[in-house]
């Protein structure tokens, strides 16, 4: 059988698309006493985002922290204080919920959308096509580029026992605002961090078994954009890097991620790292899987003078690096796309520890 997969339904690329959100807004508002819920990341409080919201009266905004990764506890808290203030609503509903903010705030959006039509904690929707009802019309405004979540069907989300997205057509975004000003300003670290997840991406999905020409054919492109944003100077490096990212989320959509991804959730479940650092240090320990891609992200390391932060398993428990390989484990596809099928004789539970206990 081969996957059906949705796709984000509309799309509007340029500098300054920013500005079009009202318009773009003004075609979901559907009476003059209901309101779109605008969840976005604290860090913009600080500056000038605030005022160019295009907010209307019965509008709500929440300013939301990524100081920790999306915790299904966050959701479902966001959810309800959403739910909470929509009841004046004539739908009950609010007519969308915009994200914007890199991964975490867009994977929050997704998350606030679904639970808003399906009941329960979203720890129940943890897994694949777990969602039974369609999500509010939700869109996302990216302020990073590399998670590839703005074209994704999925949501990362961090419950009590494990690490594992919704994956949901349900998941998709409806509408994506991808404003290259609108990553400008981000720090030069966390620029490289989480641009190195869409390198990573390419790597994993163009090296795996399950790679097709679908695959290989956005793979390939996003993978040239990165090289050209990190191994070389040039114009429009923050359009290529948000198109890199595009292209690379579309690439894993119908291949997967690998060894890289599986080991840094991992990291992020039991040491709290985000995504984009915890695939950065995992990638440099797995030169035995993905020799040339590994030998390259080190140029773009050291021209981007990035350095890794080293040794953070000395002061881990016994129970916290098997915990890490729990979670590693529990991503089968992963490996599968990985190591194919026969994955399991390769890749031992020891193995797995070796490679965390090197980090
Ligand atoms: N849904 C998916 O398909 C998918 C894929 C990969 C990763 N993810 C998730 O994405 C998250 C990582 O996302 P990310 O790497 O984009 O970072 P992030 O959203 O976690 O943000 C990282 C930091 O950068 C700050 N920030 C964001 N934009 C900024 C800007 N323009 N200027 C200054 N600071 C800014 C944030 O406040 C935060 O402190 C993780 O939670 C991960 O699980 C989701
Ligand atoms: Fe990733």
């Amino acid at each position: 059988m081969f996957r059906n997969f949705k796709q984000v339904t509309m799309v509007v690329f340029g500098r300054g698309c920013f500005n079009q959100l009202e318009d773009i807004l003004s075609q979901r508002r559907s009476a003059p006493d209901s309101g779109v819920v605008f969840l976005v990341d604290d860090v913009f409080k600080a500056g000038d985002l605030y005022q160019r919201l295009p907010l209307h009266d019965a509008d709500q905004l929440i300013w939301v922290n990524v100081d920790d990764e999306p915790k299904t506890t966050y959701v479902d808290q966001l959810a309800a204080t959403v739910k909470a203030q929509s009841a004046q609503y004539p739908q009950q509903l609010p007519d969308g919920v915009v994200g914007i903010g890199g991964g975490a705030t867009m994977d929050l959006a997704k998350a606030v959308a679904l639970m808003l039509t399906n009941p329960g904690s979203s720890t129940d929707y943890q897994g694949w096509d777990l969602i039974k009802n369609p999500a509010v019309y939700h869109a996302a405004v990216p302020t990073l580029s590399g998670t590839g979540a703005e074209v994704s069907r999925t949501t990362v989300l961090t419950g009590p026992e494990k690490k594992l997205g919704i994956n949901s057509d349900f998941t998709v975004f409806d509408q994506v605002v991808l404003d290259p000003e609108m990553i400008a300003g981000a720090p030069r670290e966390q620029r490289f961090y989480t641009g190195m997840d869409c390198y990573i991406h390419c790597i994993e999905s163009l090296t795996g078994t399950y790679l097709n020409s679908f695959s290989q054919s956005y793979g390939e492109k996003a993978l040239e954009l990165c090289r050209e944003v990190f191994l070389s100077q040039g114009p429009d490096q923050d359009d290529k890097l948000m198109m890199a990212s595009y292209f690379g989320g579309m690439s894993i959509a119908y291949s997967q991620v690998g060894v890289c991804h599986a080991m840094s959730y991992g990291l992020s479940f039991v040491l709290g790292l985000h995504h984009g650092i915890g695939n950065c240090i995992a990638f440099d320990y797995l030169e035995e899987f993905y020799g040339p891609g590994v030998r390259e992200f080190r140029r773009m390391l050291d021209r981007q003078e990035i350095v890794l932060p080293r040794n953070l398993m000395a002061d881990l428990s016994e129970e916290q690096i098997e915990k890490m390989v729990d979670v590693a484990l529990v991503l089968e596809p992963l490996w599968e796309n990985a190591l194919g099928s026969d994955w399991r004789r390769e890749m031992p539970r020891e193995r797995i520890r070796e490679l965390y206990l090197r980090m």
